[in-house]
């Protein structure tokens, strides 16, 4: 049985349904990729499964919940945590204060010396105000808060958005831990053709329908799809001779 699992899943803001028919899975460790153009309803989806959608129908279920009976906060106890596109640090706390103000973590002391270890750009700038750390660290500081929980899902919303082609190999790089810590990851990429390359699968969304869904290499591997959905193939550097 998946971890979490979409049937028929359709809905929106208002009158008007963004996603419609969406069937999705994501098994434990999983890491799994959504791809798209833009205003396809990626984030939507997202939004969906944490409960922040004003309406919805069809079933989400995970780990054995249905999930639309429970609010976003039950969500995120039994094991669902989120980092929207639009990142959700407290700029004027430290670092360390923004891992303390997590909630419902069993030893906090505890996770946030293993959030240290994991990400050592934060211990070392542990009595910082967020407002100044860089993007990159701010995004890890983001990964940092959703992980202290120890989910056993993470939603991530665009992690690369705005960073250079340097912090997004960084933070794709920590993206790639994750399974390890016993987290599947559920996320949303513009840099699609990056992302599947180390996703296990993936879902191409036109339109608030799923059009394609395969493997992250066999997704790439299908020139047609590829070009229409994730950009223009990256130019080969020309070998000077
Ligand atoms: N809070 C909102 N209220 C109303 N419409 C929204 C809201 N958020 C997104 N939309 C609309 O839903 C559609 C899909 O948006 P979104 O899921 O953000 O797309 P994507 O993440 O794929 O770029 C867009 O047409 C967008 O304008
Ligand atoms: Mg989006």
């Amino acid at each position: 049985m998946s971890l979490l699992t979409l049937s028929g899943v359709a809905g929106g803001y208002g009158d008007v349904d963004i996603v419609t028919g969406i069937n999705m899975h994501v098994d434990a460790r999983e890491i799994v990729t959504i791809a798209g153009t833009n205003g396809a309803g990626k984030s939507t989806l997202i939004k969906a499964v944490m409960g922040y959608l004003p309406r919805l129908s069809g079933r989400i279920e995970f780990d054995g919940h249905d999930l639309r009976s429970l609010s976003t906060e039950k969500r995120a106890g039994i094991g669902i945590s989120y980092v929207p596109q639009v990142r959700n640090i407290f700029s004027t706390l430290t670092v360390l204060e923004n891992l303390q103000v997590v909630e419902k973590v069993a030893d906090s002391r505890k996770r946030i010396a293993e959030m240290f270890d994991m990400f050592p750009a934060l211990a070392s700038r542990r009595r910082t105000q967020a407002g100044n750390l860089s993007g990159g660290e701010r995004q890890q500081l983001a990964f940092a808060r959703a992980l202290m929980s120890s989910p056993r899902l993470i939603l991530l919303d665009e992690p690369s958005a705005a960073l250079s082609p340097a912090l997004t190999e960084l933070v794709f790089a920590e993206v790639r831990k994750l399974p390890a810590t016993g987290a599947a990851v559920l996320m949303v990429e513009q840099r699609a053709r990056q992302a599947l390359a180390f996703s296990d699968r993936g879902y191409i969304l036109d339109s608030g329908k799923i059009v394609l869904t395969d493997t992250g290499s066999a997704l790439l591997a299908n020139e047609k799809m590829a070009e229409l959905y994730l950009g223009s193939k990256p130019v080969e550097p020309v070998q000077a001779s």
